[in-house]
């Protein structure tokens, strides 16, 4: 699996303005969090300029000219949005906007370490493999003077006590699981609880109740092999973009207290969409002599599809749990420099990319992948009052950390021979801070302690 456009390998543009594009977007996102904001501030100026006037004149008070009432009204407008806007920027400052920032140095030990860790794999032990450890010492500094601290990990298992985290997607969502683990593992030895035999791994840390999964999916919906002319299969899949995976939406979505959905590196190969069980587009396909009249989506939008369902189902869930908290973790990039997984590229930086390394982030394709899946949480978030969903935005950060990937130094027995994992993050490294994140955004949403559990 492998996503050969490597943000290091886009060509430059100017880091200023794309900043400032990215903060106006997120203080559009932030107004439609809060639409009751807009919705006061309309009600007060239809009141203080149009109602408060009328009133005044109708109520004889006509020697008063309305020029003046309007005028009052515009004054009494100007000091409520005042108070307003102080009170947002309040607001704002509690919900740290953890997505945007810059990864500092940071000269302490690392979150553990694989001595801590036994549950570790060989293929993202990175030390074991001779890596540099300096990518170990950065941590992620939010914008805006909010601090991300690392969560203790019983302040982290107190906060998920009797409860059942999924995380859903590709092996980047095992990865995280893997990460949490080694974090967890800390406070409480995790026990398996299930091999690993239909993609579905679980670990119970009992002294606390919590269960932890991993669920594999690779696109969210249901895909199959798309088999060539000699019946062997391509390495192209069929996804059904209006059919969620049952392998989570049938089987373990009602069980679970929080889902953390991920997708999108497998949306970079040529693939098929289907709707309706009918082929009606296509993604990298055109001049593919299958593809015909098919149109090309596109990646992005071809997410977008598969992640709008996948909320679509969470949301019309009847069976699932009052308090379901569904996250959906951001896409994040391969570092493949000099070529692909498959033709000898490799990323061997030691230390994460400077925002004028990766000039043209926010006009790359997993920048557009990105504000798909955003954009599918927030119009999901108006469905439903019984699911919170939420967002992991941890696009920007990891696009800079080049440095963070196993590379060659991975395990070489399951290799295959010479290639340089790119994709995968090394742990302990920079992907415990999208647990860092999570925690924070649990805490944040904290619904009050569950009684029916254990
Ligand atoms: C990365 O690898 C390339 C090719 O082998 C080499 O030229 C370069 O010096 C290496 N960079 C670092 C930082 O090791």
């Amino acid at each position: 699996m492998s996503s050969p456009r490597s943000v290091a390998s886009l060509s430059h543009g100017t880091g200023k303005r794309t900043l400032q594009q990215q903060r106006s977007e997120a203080v559009q996102e932030e107004k439609k969090k809060q639409p009751w904001a807009v919705g006061k501030n309309a009600a007060l100026f239809a009141f203080f300029v149009v109602v408060l006037p009328t009133v005044m004149i109708l109520a004889g008070v006509s020697h008063t000219p309305a020029a003046a009432a309007t005028r009052l009204g515009w004054t009494m407008l100007g000091t409520f949005t005042a108070r307003g806007a102080v009170q947002k920027r309040a607001e704002e400052n509690n919900r740290c906007d953890t997505s945007v920032g810059r990864w500092v140095r940071e000269p302490s030990v690392p979150a553990y370490t694989a001595a801590t860790c036994p549950t570790l794999p060989d293929s993202k032990n990175c030390r074991k493999y001779g890596k540099d450890p300096g990518h170990l010492y950065w941590r992620w500094r939010p914008d805006g003077g909010c601090d991300l601290p690392r969560p203790s990990p019983a302040r982290f298992l107190a906060a998920v006590r009797g409860k059942r985290l999924a995380f859903i997607g590709d092996s980047l969502a095992r990865n995280q699981m893997e990460s949490l683990l080694c974090l967890l593992s800390q406070a409480e030895a995790p026990t398996k609880v299930s091999a690993d035999d239909d993609g579905v791994r679980e670990w119970r840390f009992p002294a606390h109740g919590f269960t932890l999964m991993a669920i594999t999916t690779r696109f969210l919906a249901r895909a199959e092999e798309v088999l060539g002319g000699d019946g062997r299969p391509t390495a192209s899949f069929d996804v059904h973009l209006d059919a969620p995976d049952p392998v989570w939406a049938s089987r373990h979505l009602r069980e679970l207290d929080y889902a953390v959905f991920s997708t999108g590196n497998w949306f970079f190969r040529v693939n098929y969409f289907s709707e309706g069980g009918r082929r009606v587009a296509c993604s990298g396909c055109s001049g593919d002599a299958d593809a015909g009249e098919l149109a090309d989506f596109g990646v992005a939008h071809a997410v977008r599809r598969v992640v709008r369902a996948a909320l679509e189902a969470t949301a019309r869930c009847g069976s699932c749990k009052r308090g379901l908290v569904a996250f959906v973790r951001t896409y994040t990039p391969s570092h493949f420099e000099h070529g692909s997984w498959f033709d000898g590229g490799y990323c061997n930086r030691t230390r994460p990319l400077e925002e004028d390394e990766a000039p043209s982030w926010d006009q790359s394709i997993g920048w557009d992948v990105r504000r798909a899946q955003i954009e599918e949480v927030t119009s999901a978030r108006k469905t439903t009052t019984t699911t919170r969903f939420e967002v992991l935005d941890v696009t920007k950060a990891m696009m800079l950390r080049a440095d963070g990937h196993p590379g060659r130094h991975y395990d070489k027995r399951s290799a295959g021979g010479g290639a340089n994992d790119c994709l995968h993050w090394c742990i302990p490294g920079p992907i415990d801070m999208w647990n860092d994140v999570l925690l924070h955004k649990i805490a944040e949403t904290a619904s009050p302690p569950a009684t029916n559990l254990r």
